[in-house]
């Protein structure tokens, strides 16, 4: 049976930075209550669903800001969701904590629950682009946050940072990442920024207030992460992430190969390999679906074999180590020679083994092209 991975989605947020498009929401802590009170409804509603065909071995909670729910509710629903499924091959459970809004009592409280990873969005120890980015931290609450998960016990923290940002000369990249490495996390998430439709940077940059940096700084921010992570003992396993030896986020892991996931939560999607579906990105119809007895789901669709095989060509060319190649020859039979000859000849960054397709040392930076070339 396939692993397979459960997700929280926890909606609220102090402030919205200017780049997030993920859905959160501001000035609406007084309704954690009775989101939690649903989610965990939410939660039973799936009791039989396709009972024997998950084997959950990661749970996340994301968001939004999950560091923002009292630590009582966090055992709530990790209870519910034991009450529900089995959950007893669970290896990892990881939490996003913002620095400086998860104090040193709250993670105590939730490592003794069970939550065995953090997630820390740093993003910059540059307090005038944290600020421009429109965080509300600043960098000593990153030490301080990242000191006080240590104490309370925690041994496996991600940290999130962001290059490519506007005014974020190279020096200073190598000065932040160099700073991190010292704190020793055991992962570390590296993104370029991207300009998203319908966040406020992109109106930023769409009315010319603000310029991203030319495509050559952000490659070039992107080669020295690889190299200065390589130095220090932290092994790329996908484009934008970086773990010390058996540190990978599972969690993760199971997305990128396709494994089914169940999502619970405003905006949340979830996936049984033939259907995705997705919940309503709105919390206030989400409470109110819950409240009278209906699934918060907004849509679906089914995903045919094109599909799948399209989404294992956009994720596994973004892992190191590659695509099964018995993945794609169950699509072309006996033309995957042709298939894979016209793609390697067009790019010499694809090395082809007898197990796995994988991009060579450069080839991330194409991925993209490399990817929709493949696609069917
Ligand atoms: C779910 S988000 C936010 C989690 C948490 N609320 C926080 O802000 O730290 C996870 C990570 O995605 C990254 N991210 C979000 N939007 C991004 C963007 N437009 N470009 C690059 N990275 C982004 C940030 O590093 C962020 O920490
Ligand atoms: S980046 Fe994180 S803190 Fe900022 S709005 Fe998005 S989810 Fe909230």
């Amino acid at each position: 049976m396939k692993n397979s991975a459960i997700y929280i989605h926890v909606p609220f947020c102090k402030v919205k930075c200017i780049y997030c498009d993920f859905y959160s929401i501001t000035n609406r802590e007084n309704q954690i209550p009775l989101f939690t009170k649903l989610l965990l409804k939410e939660i039973r509603y799936y009791k039989d669903y396709k009972k024997n065909n998950w084997n959950f071995n990661t749970i996340f909670f994301g968001g939004g800001t999950p560091s923002i729910l009292p630590a009582k509710d966090i055992e709530k629903i990790l209870k519910e969701l034991d009450n529900t499924f089995n959950i007893s091959n669970v290896k990892e459970i990881t939490l996003e904590a913002n620095p400086g809004e998860a104090s040193f009592k709250f993670l105590k409280d939730i490592k003794n629950i069970g939550v065995n990873r953090l997630s820390m969005g740093f993003q910059s120890f540059d307090d005038k682009l944290l600020k421009k980015l429109g965080r509300i931290h600043k960098p000593k609450d990153c030490f301080n946050t990242f000191d006080n998960a240590r104490k309370a016990g925690f041994d496996n923290i991600n940290t999130d940072m962001i290059f490519n940002i506007p005014k974020l000369s190279t020096k200073r990249w190598i000065e932040d990442l160099n700073k991190l490495i010292s704190l020793e996390p055991e992962h570390i998430s590296a993104y370029s920024l991207t300009v998203e439709p319908s966040t406020q940077l992109f109106n930023l940059v769409k009315n010319k207030k603000i310029l991203m940096p030319k495509e050559e700084i952000d490659i070039e921010q992107f080669l020295i992460t690889k190299q200065i992570l390589f130095d220090n003992d932290y092994f790329q396993y996908e484009i934008s992430n970086y773990s010390k030896k058996n540190k990978e986020c599972n969690h993760n892991i199971n997305y990128w190969k396709l494994n089914p996931y169940l999502s619970f939560g405003p905006s949340a999607h979830s996936y049984d390999t033939k259907k995705r579906w997705w919940n309503v990105k709105s919390l206030e119809k989400y409470l109110s679906l819950l409240d009278s007895c209906s699934l918060p789901v907004g849509g679906y669709e089914k995903l045919n074999d094109k599909d799948n095989y399209n989404e294992t060509i956009l994720n596994g060319l973004r892992l190191n180590e590659g695509i099964k190649i018995s993945k794609l020859k169950k699509i072309h039979g006996k033309n995957f020679n042709n298939y894979i000859n016209a793609i390697t000849s067009k790019w010499d960054c694809i090395d082809v083994t007898r197990e796995y397709i994988k991009l060579k040392k450069n080839g991330m930076l194409f991925v993209d092209d490399i990817s929709s070339d493949m696609f069917i």
